[in-house]
Order: structure tokens, then sequence, then C-alpha cells
């Protein structure tokens, strides 16, 4: 397998670079005190076609490939990882359900919108009671002449106050198990549909995660993804091999952005009379932290690869997001540790950096779930 870069995704990475170099830098830091969202920037990666950069022109992406995606993901997370996964959402698990599941028409109405960053898409599997456990799903669509009426409700939903496009999951036959659940294509503003109050997280906070509540919301037959019932679990599950792949880069831009701040640091700070990288118990300790980081990332390029070729990537993507979210976690602590009492203040970013790489270990199926998708691969 070669993980060089070609000339395209090298320019995609460039521009990714410095996109987040420019334009994320310098609100960063507020957007995360006041869990404000970059709209603007948001908007911009949609004009600039990196929403749309793993789906074909047909449906208004870019035509490029999987690894391209992860690479602007991991770009932008370097220096704002709320906003990789805003994108992440919109792309892998929101424009993903739709293009794994849904009908031609579906495919032709929503995603170029989507993939514009003129709307925002969303993804409501999550219920209170449906966690790792996903077939426990309790939200109902009922069947009533040209609509589904969907009853229930989803939680920690990423994007919802600002989505136009919300896939959601639902069950239509509860004695059919998960081959009674079903995906629907919600749109904002459909009677009875409401979304809670913001989530107070520890961290991604520029990220806008809620609730999201159905009361007897009257869902279009026409939004039945795929139209066909009992689909949604399948849909779900293949999304979310594609969404580690993208959390995977969130991850691994996290453990990059903080390997990078803590390398400058060591070249300036000095002790002792000498910069502390000269301090072999430091320096030993970012070439262990390189190792894990390099690690992490092949295994990332392997699963985007192997999802672009058509391979099986539901393996590699697991490994990917395991090793790349442990990476995060692992580097941005020692990171916050080897800068001392400035890597716990705001100003120098790792901390900010350790606070939203523990969400990257819990979301899209925690790591203890990827073990489970990897063991059994072992013993299946
Ligand atoms: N692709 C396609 N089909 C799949 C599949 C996959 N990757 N994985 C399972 N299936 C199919 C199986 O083949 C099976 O179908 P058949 O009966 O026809 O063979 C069916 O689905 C049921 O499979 P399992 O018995 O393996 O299902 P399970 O109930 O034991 O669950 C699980 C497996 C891997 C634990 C799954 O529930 C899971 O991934 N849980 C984690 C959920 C998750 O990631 N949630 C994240 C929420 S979204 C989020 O986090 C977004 C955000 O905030 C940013």
């Amino acid at each position: 397998m070669n993980f060089e870069l070609n000339e395209n995704q090298l320019m995609i990475q460039k521009t990714a670079k410095d996109f987040a170099q420019k334009e994320l830098l310098p609100q960063v830091i507020e957007n995360d005190e006041n869990s404000k969202f970059p709209l603007e920037a948001y908007k911009k990666i949609g004009q600039m076609g990196f929403l749309g950069l793993p789906y074909s022109e047909e449906y208004g992406g870019a035509s490029g490939d999987y690894l391209s995606y992860a690479l602007a993901v991991e770009e932008i997370s370097k220096i704002d990882a709320s906003l990789g996964i805003s994108y992440s959402v919109t792309t892998s698990l929101c424009c993903g359900s739709i293009m794994n599941g849904g009908t031609e028409e579906q495919k032709k109405k929503y995603l170029p919108d989507l993939l514009s960053g003129k709307k925002l898409g969303s993804f409501g599997l999550t219920e209170p009671n449906a966690g790792s456990d996903a077939a426990n799903t309790i939200t109902t669509a009922v069947k009533e002449g040209e609509y589904y009426v969907l009853n229930g409700s989803k939680c920690f939903i990423t994007n919802a106050p600002l989505a136009d496009v919300f896939v959601v999951y639902a069950m239509t036959d509860r004695t059919k198990g998960v081959k009674g659940l079903s995906a629907f294509i919600v749109e904002k503003g459909y009677e009875g549909f409401s979304i809670g109050k913001l989530e107070n997280k520890c961290g991604i906070r520029a990220a806008q995660v809620t609730e999201l509540i159905f009361d007897n919301v009257k869902v279009p037959v026409e939004n039945l993804l795929g139209g066909v019932e009992g689909q949604g679990f399948k849909v779900a599950m293949k999304t979310l091999d594609g969404g580690r792949i993208g959390v995977a880069a969130q991850g691994l831009g996290i453990a990059e952005g903080a390997f990078d701040m803590a390398k400058e640091y060591m070249k300036q700070r000095v002790q002792f009379g000498k910069p502390i990288c000269k301090n072999q118990a430091l320096a030993f300790k970012m070439a262990d932290l390189a190792l894990e980081i390099e690690q992490a990332k092949y295994l990332l390029y392997k699963a985007a690869i192997d999802k672009h070729e058509g391979k099986p990537y539901s393996v590699s993507a697991a490994k990917a997001k395991l090793a790349c979210t442990n990476a995060a976690m692992h580097v941005t602590v020692e990171a916050v540790q080897m800068m001392g009492g400035n890597g716990f203040m705001r100003e120098y970013h790792v901390e900010r950096m350790m606070r939203d790489a523990k969400i990257t270990q819990i979301y899209e199926g925690t790591n203890e779930i990827q073990k489970l998708i990897i063991s059994g691969d072992i013993f299946k």
C-alpha cells in the first residue's frame, strides 16, 4: 500500500492547513470559552469544496477520495477540533447515511446543499438508553397514510441547533429487533420537532450539541431513507464505519496540534540554563509521541484507502479510530505536562486540546466498542 500523498492530496492538505492557521486560530480560544460555533468558517469549508470531498460531482461533491477528506479533517482539527467534528458529522454521518441508504431522488434533493455548506446536516441515532447498544432504540415511527409519525427523543446530537437536515433512526417495527429500525430524513421546522438546551460540555465546546425531541412529527413517506423500512441498522452501522475514519482524523489532528505546540515551546523555554528540549527525559518523551502519532497516521490512511478502494473497512476504521483517538488523549496530556504551568493556561492551547481529545475516545462508538469490532474479527 502506497502512503505517498499525490499532488491533489498535498494541495488539499496545504489549503486546509493555511485556512486553519489564518481563519480558525485567531478565534479558537474565544469560541471555546463562549461555546460559539464558527459558522462563517463552516460555510467557507463548504465553498472550498471540503465538505463534498469524498462525494461525486453528480451530488455536488468534489469527486476527491476518502483520504483527501481525512487530510482536511486532520488539518482543521489541529487547530479547531470543534469545527472538525461538525464537518465530519455533516459529511460522514448525515450525507454518509443518505449516500449509503438513500434513493436517487433523496441524494439529488438533499446532498448538494449539504455538501456546499448552504445547509448543515445532523445525525440522530443515540438515545438515553441506546448509546453503545444502538439497537435499543425507543423512538418510534408509525405509518399513517402519507406520513410516518415520529415520537421520542435523541440525545447528544452534534450540529442540532444549526442543522437544516437530520437523518433520524426510529423503530417502525419493534417485534423485528434491529431489522425493525428505519431511517428518516427530517427537516428543520417540521411541526412537533424541537431541540433541547445546549449541552455544557468538557471539550469541543464550540460544537453545538443538544437533544432532539419528536412530538407527533409528521414525516412525509418519501423521506423514509431508501424508501424501505427495516434498513436503518445496517445503514447506521455502515455510516458509522465511515464516521470513525472522520473521528480518527480529528483525533490525529488534535494529537499533532498538541505535539507541534509542545515542540515549539520546548525549543523556547529555558530552564537551568538551556532549552528544555535539551533535557533527554523530555526529548525521549517527544520521540515516543512522534512514534505513536506516525503509527496512528498510517492506520488512518490505510482505513481511508480501504474505503476508497471499495475494500471492507469496518475493522481498519475501528483500528484507526482506536489508535488515533488514544494518541490524541496521550499526546495532549503529555503536552500539558511538558509545558508545565503554562500548559495549564488557556492561551497555550494544549489544555483545550486535552479537553477536546477525551470525547474522541467516546463518540461514534466508544473505544471499547472498537475493541469489540476488532476482536470480533480476530475470532470470527
Ligand atoms: N456494516 C453493515 N452491517 C452491519 C455492520 C456494519 N459495520 N455491523 C453490523 N451489521 C449488521 C450485522 O451484519 C447484522 O445483520 P444480520 O443479522 O443481517 O447479519 C446486524 O447489523 C446486527 O449486527 P450485530 O448483531 O453485530 O449488532 P449489535 O446490536 O450486536 O451491535 C455494535 C453491534 C458494533 C456494538 C453496534 O451496536 C455499535 O456500533 N454500537 C456503537 C454505536 C455508536 O457508534 N454510536 C455512535 C452514535 S453517533 C455519534 O457518536 C455522533 C456524534 O456524537 C459525533
